[in-house]
C-alpha cells in the first residue's frame, strides 16, 4: 500500500477502516482511520500507530519508504488503543530495542493496555526535544485532550503540529487533505467528532488552547496532523476558530425534539413541539430516535441551546432507547442547556417524570414542567405543549443561529 506525502520528508502511514460503524458507542457512518506519520531524517521516526490488526497496512506504506527496521523512534503521541493496539506487532518489525516516547501516563496506559513486556518507552513531557537530524520534535502534554496520557509532538522546523484525537474527525476517504472534501463534509464531521468524543473535556481544551497560543506555539502551525480524518492544510484557522468556539458550548436559539413512541401519540406531541417552536423563531430539529442514532442527537445538540426529550410510559418506565440516550447523554457532560420531557401515557404515565428528574440531575436548566397527555392528544396544537414551547423559547438566548452551525 502506498503512504501519502505530506511535505519532502514527512509521509502519512496510516490505515483507512472503512467499514467500522461503532466507535465506543459513537455510530461512525463515514468510517474512520487511524493516522501515523514517518518523519524521515538522520533519525526515522514513526508517529502513532494504528487499530490491533491493522499493522499490515502501516508497514506496508512504510516499507515503501523505507525498511521498517530502519525506524529509529517511535513517537506515542496518545496511549488508546486506536492508535497503539498495534504497536507490539509494529515494535516486532522496528525492533524491540527501539524507544518508544511517550508521556509518563502514557507508559502507564500503554503498559496495562498492551502487556508487553520489553518495550523500550521512554518518558516525556512538555519542553522535551527530541533531535531527529535538521527536525526535531517539542512534546506537550495535553491532559485529557482526550485522555491523562494525551500529548502532541510539533516540528518546528516544518511547522508541522502532530495532534493525535484534537482535530480529529472519523472519516474514511481516499483523500486525505481538508482541501479535497467538500466543507460541509468536513465541518459536520468534525463537529460530530467535538461533540461524540470531546465534550467532558471542553474545559482542558479550552486551557491547551490558550496555552498553545500564548507560548506562540499555534501561530508557527502550518500544517496539522491529527490521528484521525484529514490531513490541515488549508482550513487550519477555520478547524481551530471552531474548537475556540466550540469549547464555550455557547446556547443558540436551537432545540433539539428528540423522542421515541409507542403508538404515534408522542410523535404527535414532538411533531407539535418543534412546530410552535418554529413558530418562536427556535430553529428545530425533530429526531425520532427509531431513525436517528444517540451520536446523531449528540452532534445536533451541541449546536443547540435545548433538548425537549419525549417518551410514552412502558411498565412504568420510559422507552429503553430514551433511558440509553439520556445515559449516553449524561456521560457527556453538556453544559449550557435547557431541557423539557413530554410524553403520552395509558394509565401512570411516569416517563416523562423520570426524563424530567433526568434533565434535572444533568444540570440542565428545567423552564417549565413535564407535559403528559393520556392516550393521545386530541387537537393538533394541545395546549400544554404551546405552553412549554414557548417557555423553552423565552429561556433560550435571542441569538439567530449562525449559519454555519445550521448544517
Ligand atoms: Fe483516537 Fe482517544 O483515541
Amino acid at each position: 500500500m502506498e503512504p501519502v506525502k505530506i511535505l519532502d520528508n514527512v509521509y502519512w502511514v496510516g490505515a483507512l477502516d472503512y467499514g467500522i460503524r461503532d466507535f465506543h458507542g459513537y455510530r461512525t457512518d463515514s468510517g474512520s482511520t487511524y493516522n501515523a506519520y514517518l518523519i524521515v531524517d538522520e533519525k526515522i521516526t514513526l508517529i502513532d500507530a494504528v487499530k490491533k490488526d491493522m499493522h499490515p497496512e502501516l508497514l506496508s506504506r512504510v516499507s515503501r519508504i523505507v525498511d521498517p527496521a530502519r525506524i529509529d523512534y517511535v513517537v506515542s503521541n496518545h496511549a488508546e488503543m486506536d492508535h497503539s493496539g498495534a504497536l507490539p506487532e509494529i515494535m516486532r518489525a522496528v525492533g524491540f530495542d527501539k524507544p518508544v516516547y511517550c508521556s509518563k501516563m502514557g507508559e502507564k496506559a500503554l503498559a496495562a493496555q498492551l502487556q508487553t513486556p520489553g518495550l523500550n518507552y521512554k518518558t516525556v513531557g512538555t519542553g522535551d526535544t527530541l533531535k531527529l537530524g535538521k527536525y526535531s520534535l517539542n512534546f506537550v502534554e495535553t491532559r485529557m485532550v482526550h485522555w491523562p496520557d494525551s500529548m502532541v509532538s510539533f516540528c518546528p522546523e516544518l511547522g508541522v503540529l502532530f495532534s493525535q484525537d484534537a482535530f480529529g474527525m472519523h472519516l474514511a476517504t481516499s483523500r486525505r487533505f481538508d482541501d479535497e472534501v467538500a466543507e460541509n463534509v468536513w465541518a459536520y464531521e468534525a463537529l460530530k467528532y467535538f461533540a461524540n468524543i470531546l465534550t467532558p473535556f471542553t474545559t482542558p481544551i479550552a486551557k491547551t488552547l490558550e496555552a498553545l497560543t500564548e507560548s506562540g506555539l499555534l501561530a508557527q502551525v502550518k500544517i496539522i496532523c491529527p490521528d484521525h480524518g484529514l490531513i490541515w492544510r488549508s482550513n487550519l484557522g477555520s478547524i481551530v476558530g471552531r474548537y475556540s468556539r466550540w469549547v464555550k458550548q455557547e446556547p443558540t436559539r436551537k432545540a433539539v425534539v428528540v423522542y421515541d413512541s409507542m403508538w404515534r401519540s408522542t410523535d404527535c406531541m414532538a411533531r407539535a413541539l418543534a412546530d410552535a417552536l418554529s413558530t418562536h423563531g427556535v430553529l428545530a430539529r425533530l429526531m425520532d430516535l427509531k431513525k436517528n442514532h444517540r451520536s446523531d442527537v449528540a452532534a445536533e445538540l451541541y449546536t443547540a441551546g435545548a433538548i425537549l426529550v419525549g417518551s410514552p410510559t412502558i411498565n412504568n418506565e420510559m422507552y429503553p432507547t430514551v433511558a440509553e440516550l439520556l445515559c449516553y447523554l449524561r456521560g457527556l457532560k453538556f453544559q449550557n442547556k435547557i431541557g423539557a420531557a413530554f410524553g403520552s401515557y395509558g394509565w401512570s404515565g411516569e416517563a416523562a417524570k423520570h426524563i424530567q428528574a433526568a434533565l434535572g440531575d444533568m444540570k440542565y436548566s428545567l423552564p417549565t414542567p413535564e407535559a403528559r397527555i393520556q392516550w393521545a392528544p386530541k387537537e393538533t396544537s394541545p395546549e400544554a405543549l404551546m405552553v412549554m414551547a414557548k417557555a423553552v423559547a423565552d429561556a433560550l438566548p435571542e441569538k439567530r443561529v449562525p449559519p454555519d452551525f445550521d448544517l
